[in-house]
């Protein structure tokens, strides 16, 4: 029994995974880019989270780049048989940072094997195709070509299941003709609800809908309402806003990221924070402004 356990938990790529996991990329260095300042802070962090039953860590080997992975590997391999790791494929880093497109062929297949390499796997759980057409947020345009190219990993035993991010609706549909899909990951939080009907149709389908910036991202929210809330029920704005996504559908899996313990034992605190329906319904202006 683990204190994270009334969060519940979801199939994820055919296995079970609590809903409370953990997302990797605040590991990197600032920027995302780069070493960490302090690497024993974030081997703390992997290792709380899975002694805390974490089972479903989310990650990128363009987070770094490769620093994550190769943290993650430091710090958790042999890995438990329980864990879940979820990347992702689909864009590169410049040497100044940016995000880039990277969903050519060899792209794809250079992003699977520098994962497998930095993770020390054999085959990687779940891929999401991380869709580049804009950086900040999904845009229409079909995601065919490079679906296939991982969907062709995945014959040859490099993947073991797929899904997609940054996909608007239509694209979730495109994808879903050409592979199975086990899990979208877009953004989504308190403040951010443009997905409420794609949550809830893939919810229908037992698919997992993996908010990423659950707590609002490189900004944490801020709302005057969220601190009320918070205040009134004795937890923080971030338990209540990852509070919120756990009774929102029983699809979302949360994946919050710190780079700190405490926030990291503070969040995972938010599986037994119960909402009442008034404090939801104090909630529903911050999405609706
Ligand atoms: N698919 C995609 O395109 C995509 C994009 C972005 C992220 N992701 C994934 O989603 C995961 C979550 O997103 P995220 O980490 O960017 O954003 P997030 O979880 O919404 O928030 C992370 C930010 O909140 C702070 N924080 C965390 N817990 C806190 C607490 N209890 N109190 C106060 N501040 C707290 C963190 O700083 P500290 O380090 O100081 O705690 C960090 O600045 C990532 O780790 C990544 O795996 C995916």
């Amino acid at each position: 029994m683990q204190a994270i356990d009334p969060a519940g938990t979801f199939t994820l790529g055919g296995r079970t995974v609590r809903r409370l996991g953990y997302g990797a990329m605040q590991l990197a260095g600032p920027g995302v880019f780069g070493p960490p300042r302090d690497r024993g802070a974030a081997l703390a962090v992997l290792r709380e989270a899975v002694t805390a039953g974490v089972d479903h860590i989310d990650t990128s080997d363009f987070y770094g780049p490769h620093v994550t992975n190769q943290i993650i590997r430091e710090a958790l391999a042999p890995y438990p048989d329980d864990l879940v790791i979820v990347t992702k494929v689909g864009a590169a880093r410049g040497d100044d940072a940016s995000w880039n497109p990277a969903y050519g062929a060899d792209q794809l297949e250079r992003a699977v094997h520098d994962n497998l390499r930095n993770l020390g796997l054999e085959t990687l759980d779940v891929v999401n195709l991380r869709i580049m057409f804009d950086v900040h947020g999904p845009a229409e345009g079909s995601i065919a070509e490079p679906l296939k190219v991982l969907a062709d990993l995945q014959r040859q035993g490099l993947v073991r299941h797929i899904g997609l991010s940054n996909v608007t609706p239509t694209q979730v549909e495109e994808g879903r003709g050409l592979a199975e899909i086990v899990c979208v990951q877009n953004q989504y939080n308190l403040a951010h609800r443009d997905d409420d009907a794609l949550i809830d149709a893939l919810a229908e389908d037992g698919i997992a809908y993996v908010p990423f910036f659950p707590l609002g991202g490189f900004s944490p929210l801020q709302s005057t309402a969220l601190s009320d809330v918070a205040a009134r029920l004795g937890a923080t704005p971030m338990q209540v806003a990852l509070a919120w996504l756990l009774r929102r559908s029983p699809n979302i899996l949360l994946i919050p990221g710190t780079s700190s313990v405490a926030h990291l034992r503070e969040n995972l605190a938010a599986a037994s924070l119960i909402l009442p329906d008034d404090a939801v319904a104090a909630l529903e202006g911050i999405g609706r402004a």
